[in-house]
């Protein structure tokens, strides 16, 4: 692993069980771009940024291992990658002091995130508003040049940027290379069951690694939209496993017919993740694999962060 090759960073928040939103828009580009050579691969567990929501320390424990394990059943190839536990680099909440001297109140005001928990009358945690500038921090310390995720978290990726800039041009330097997005636009947006976005908060998700039984269920409940004779949500999550071309026939000869065209989603989605379940399978009777991956990878990111920190604290003055 040189450092010439460009950065590819991304993290996953350990919060809930991984679905093929998460799949589909996010894991399988990363773990391709891990796999690929062509970039130094970091993936990042974003434990800080899930106590936000997740304060329960078993639970954080279980979500950790479950996440790690998703991403090697996914068919991450541990000994390309630096897969690591952001709480154990503690230079992530450093820099993220550093930017938050840089940044205003008003500019994180405009978050998505903010303004979506700010509508529903919640109660902010400074946590929760801060998190664009953590998640800055995640991507600035590395040089990372791609970051790849789905549709939502392109905001991210532009406060990231900014906030990189920002400290340029503040100290006169090029200390920080602004990150570009990775999003794949036929899946940046997965719908879910109720099709809205999938995702773990909206309780419409296809798990990625639930049985069978657990799929039939899911995909059974999908809404289909009765205005047209071809099932939008269903049709659109089919094109997920199969191409537009392969289901041309299907869905003309099966026209109105949502049952028939549901088993069938099921039928292709369960042969696509099996081999994932298999995986998982085998990655779960081997928790030293994961502490090992997990320890490999905070070393290296520890290096590799400090040194960008050194530069950092020269460039503002505290060494
Ligand atoms: P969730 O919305 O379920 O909480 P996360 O915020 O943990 O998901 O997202 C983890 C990664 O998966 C991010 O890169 C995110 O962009 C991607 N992702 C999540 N849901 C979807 C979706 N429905 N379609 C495409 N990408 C998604
Ligand atoms: N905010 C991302 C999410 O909700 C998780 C995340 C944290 C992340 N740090 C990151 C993604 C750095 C990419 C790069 O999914």
């Amino acid at each position: 692993m040189t450092d010439k090759k460009p950065v590819m960073l991304s993290g996953i928040k350990p919060t809930g069980e991984l679905h093929i939103g998460n799949y589909f828009g996010a894991m399988r580009q990363q773990v391709e771009l891990a796999n690929a050579g062509t970039h130094t691969p970091y993936l990042m567990v974003a434990d800080y940024h899930a106590l936000n929501t997740v304060q329960d320390a078993e639970e954080m424990r279980r979500r950790t291992r479950e996440l790690v394990m998703g991403y090697l059943a996914a068919g991450l190839d541990e000994k390309k990658v630096i897969l690591f536990k952001q709480s154990e680099v503690p230079a992530h909440t450093e820099l993220a002091w550093i930017f938050d001297t840089i940044t205003t109140v008003p500019y994180l005001m405009r978050a998505h995130a903010y303004k979506d928990a700010e509508a529903k009358g919640r109660e902010v945690s400074v946590g929760t508003f801060n998190y664009p500038v953590l998640m800055a921090a995640d991507i600035l310390l590395y040089n990372t040049a791609v970051v790849p995720v789905g549709q939502d978290q392109k905001q991210h990726i532009e406060y990231a940027r900014d906030i990189g800039e920002k400290f340029n041009r503040t100290f006169g330097t090029e200390t920080f290379r602004l990150p570009e997005p990775y999003i794949l636009p036929h899946v940046a947006v997965v719908p879910g069951t109720d099709g809205q976005k999938m995702s773990k908060s909206y309780g419409n998700v296809i798990p990625l690694f639930g049985s069978r039984e657990e799929l039939a269920k899911a995909v059974m409940s999908i809404v289909t939209d009765s205005s047209g004779e071809r099932p939008k949500n269903v049709y659109a999550i089919h094109t997920l496993v199969r191409s537009p071309k392969e289901l041309e026939a299907l869905y003309e000869q099966n026209k109105g017919n949502y049952k028939t065209l549901k088993e069938a989603l099921i039928e292709d989605l369960d042969h696509f993740l099996t081999p994932l379940r298999t995986r998982y399978e085998e990655v779960k009777s081997d928790p030293s694999l994961i502490e090992q991956v997990l320890m490999d990878g905070k070393r290296a990111a520890r290096a590799a962060s400090e040194a960008k920190m050194e530069e950092v604290r020269r460039t503002i003055g505290v060494v």
